[in-house]
């Protein structure tokens, strides 16, 4: 009999890891190690390398970042943000390195300044207009530094668990009867059980291709659109009014445009990218039931 595959999830109480262990039960094959911020500190690289002797995972999938976008660009926050989501990636990667785990570690299309106008491929040229952006582009290269692994830029994140957009859309169409959302910056939504099971996927696939990828849903739309469909599914009376993104000035650059070229992670590794209505109605089953 085969041995089970041991999976160590890092950021256990975010959104995409609480998606990945709503799936693990399916998953008879593999050991889910799901450790949390108090369980295991990214930060501390010593924690890091007890946790991986004792576990010994063969694969670690790092779902812990820092992710408040806005509140990075506050004096003393980029220090932090450095630290959760560049140097803590090169700890775990070097521990990677030391036990022979593969190492899935996610990234952010904020890692691109949106100035193009055709969907980026992995390998196009990164400028991030943000400190978040800077931060992940850090984490990016140490994970590549340091280990084999796998990369997926993935953007526009929600769940039915976390904070995130549709879930504040869905709280302020029932307090306000008129809200704006700009309707100037482009890109594709990503439901994060649906990012949970390609990367279960993915380690349930037959080959390891090491590499950097993108992964989102399908379509293109900006958070105006994103914000419509919302309405219309939760059936709100709420008016949804477009504005330009010079009318909500926000402390973090945004890209303009950050649609991201999904074509590689399918070719690999076969993985589904669902049309985004369909997982957007999928969640709000899930948020209203
Ligand atoms: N959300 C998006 O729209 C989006 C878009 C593109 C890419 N991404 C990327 O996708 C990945 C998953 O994001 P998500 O939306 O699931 O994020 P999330 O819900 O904010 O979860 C991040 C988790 O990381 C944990 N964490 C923070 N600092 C830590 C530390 N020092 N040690 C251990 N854990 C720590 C947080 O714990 P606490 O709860 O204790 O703070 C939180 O549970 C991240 O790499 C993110 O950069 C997200």
């Amino acid at each position: 009999m085969q041995q089970p595959v041991k999976v160590l999830v890092t950021g256990a109480n975010g959104q995409l890891a609480t998606e990945i262990r709503e799936l693990a039960t399916a998953h008879h094959e593999m050991i889910f190690d799901f450790a949390g911020r108090d369980r295991l500190p990214v930060t501390d690289a010593e924690a890091i390398q007890r946790h991986f002797e004792a576990f010994q995972p063969d694969y670690c999938i790092n779902c812990a970042a820092y992710t408040a976008v806005d509140k990075a660009e506050e004096p003393g926050e980029s220090e932090i943000a450095e630290r959760i989501n560049a140097i803590a990636v090169g700890h775990l990667a070097r521990a990677c390195t030391i036990h022979g785990t593969k190492f899935i570690h996610i990234s952010t299309d904020y890692v691109f300044d949106g100035t193009a106008s055709a969907p980026y491929k992995p390998e196009d040229a990164t400028h991030p207009l943000s400190v978040y952006g800077a931060t992940k582009l850090k984490g990016e290269q140490l994970a590549r530094e340091h280990t084999d692994a796998v990369v997926i830029r993935t953007a526009w994140v929600y769940s039915s668990f976390g904070k995130n957009f549709v879930k504040t859309m869905i709280r302020l169409m029932n307090e306000r009867p008129a809200i704006s959302v700009v309707n100037d910056q482009l890109g594709a939504p990503t439901y994060a059980r649906d990012l949970a099971r390609a990367i279960l996927d993915i380690i349930a696939a037959p080959h390891w291709i090491p590499g950097t990828y993108h992964y989102t849903n399908e379509g293109v739309i900006s958070w105006y659109d994103f914000a419509m469909a919302i309405k219309e599914h939760i059936h709100s009376a709420c008016v949804v009014n477009p504005i330009p993104s010079e009318a909500y000035p926000t402390p973090a650059k945004r890209p303009a445009y950050s649609v991201l070229d999904t074509t590689s992670i399918k070719e690999a590794y076969g993985v589904r990218t669902p049309y985004w209505v369909s997982s957007l109605t999928e969640c709000i089953k899930i948020l209203t039931r």
